[in-house]
């Protein structure tokens, strides 16, 4: 076991803070990531919490602040359990790099993703104890691990809008895959944003603030917004570019590996789709560039808020082949062909179509 509790296997982009996600392998076919499995994004030092003295506050733009204990939480509010992927915005920036530098960011390969069984209590009952004010147009998360990243160094936080803060999906969660939610995934409690991307799912929340403006937190205002190919990130600042929250159609192919040998003829392939807030509606795999495509055979949906796993079988022919997919979500928008027009000077977003490289063997 290596740190963290995480499988061997873990690709670890940076050791300290942890940042690790696993091989593509490791995620195929499996609806639920086990916890060892799971990818972890971290800005700061991981803080050890105990859950007997964590304490969130409500504040802001509310009709009375909370103060609630862990116990607080679970007896007051009805318990939700629900199946969410969350996606790093850096999920697939290898496919960037390829196009062009990206410095000072990990490159991610497909693994920034992974889907968990989530179990808390609904962000919009404890809104609704608070009683939220007129002018609550966002809803701001603050958590303690500060980014040494950050300028000037501050804690973590992030927000999203009100709307989103009570859809019922969006939950504070302590349990993960049936267990209590470990310190590397944010226990004692994290909020859990299914559908946007994997940021604002702030672990170690200690604080909700409603309040007018989005949250002026570095990880909101200045990182993870797209930036144009031409802008120098060292001289962005808060508010250029633009802010990310719901994802975008994505999709990957997890087996075959790229690069793999293997025997020609009938072939398996699986991956994983995933639309967020629309949702996934097609997959088509080709093994001619995209001149021509066979659907997939998509999963069960097992929650609205899950990816979708799939598998096609195909005739691999003899010697070296492309294999690409891509995914189509529900209303009808498709992963851009090519990562070369996706290029932003952070590494975000990439969906260009999945590619690997094979070589069928006689
Ligand atoms: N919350 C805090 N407090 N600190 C962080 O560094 N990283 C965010 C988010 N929540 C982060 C955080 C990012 S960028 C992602 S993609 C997800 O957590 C990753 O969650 P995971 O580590 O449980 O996979």
């Amino acid at each position: 076991m290596s740190r963290w509790g995480k499988r061997e296997d873990m690709i670890v982009h940076e050791a300290e803070p942890y940042n690790a996600e696993p091989p593509p392998r490791a995620l195929a076919d499996r609806a639920l990531t086990p916890v060892d499995t799971f990818y972890s994004r971290n800005h700061g030092p991981i803080p050890r919490l105990d859950p007997r003295a964590w304490r969130l506050s409500v504040d802001g733009e509310v009709e009375r602040e909370l103060a609630l204990s862990l116990s607080d939480l679970r007896s007051g509010f009805e318990h939700r359990t629900l199946t969410a992927t969350l996606q790093c915005a850096g999920n697939r920036r290898a496919g960037l790099i390829e196009v062009g530098d990206i410095p000072g960011e990990a490159p991610w390969g497909s693994g920034a993703i992974s889907t968990a069984e989530w179990t808390g209590v609904r962000l919009a009952d404890v809104l609704g104890a608070a009683g939220l004010g007129p002018r609550a147009a966002h809803v701001a998360f603050a958590a303690p691990d500060v980014a040494a990243e950050a300028d000037p160094p501050q804690p973590y936080g992030g927000s999203i809008p009100v709307a989103k803060a009570l859809a019922g999906e969006v939950l504070l969660a302590w349990g993960m895959n049936g267990a209590p939610l470990p310190a590397v995934h944010g226990g004692p409690v994290r909020v859990v944003v299914p559908g946007h991307i994997g940021a604002r799912s702030v672990k170690w929340v200690h604080r909700v603030t409603a309040q007018e403006r989005p949250s002026d937190n570095y990880f909101q205002a200045t990182v993870y917004r797209l930036l144009t190919a031409d802008a120098d990130p060292s001289a962005t600042g808060p508010g250029d570019g633009l802010s990310l929250g719901p994802v975008a159609v994505n999709a990957d192919i997890l087996r075959p590996g790229d690069g793999e040998v293997l025997p020609a003829g009938a072939t398996e392939i699986s991956g994983y789709a995933f639309a967020g807030e629309r949702g996934v509606a097609r997959v088509d795999v080709s093994l001619d560039l995209g001149d021509s495509w066979v659907q997939a055979d998509l999963d069960e949906r097992a929650d609205p808020w899950a990816w979708r796993l799939w598998r096609v079988t195909l005739d691999l022919p003899v010697g070296p082949a492309v294999i690409t997919a891509r995914a189509w979500d529900t209303a009808a928008a498709c992963q851009p062909e090519s990562a070369r027009h996706l290029w932003n000077p952070k590494g975000y977003v990439n969906n260009s179509w999945a590619r690997i490289h094979v070589i069928g063997r006689d």
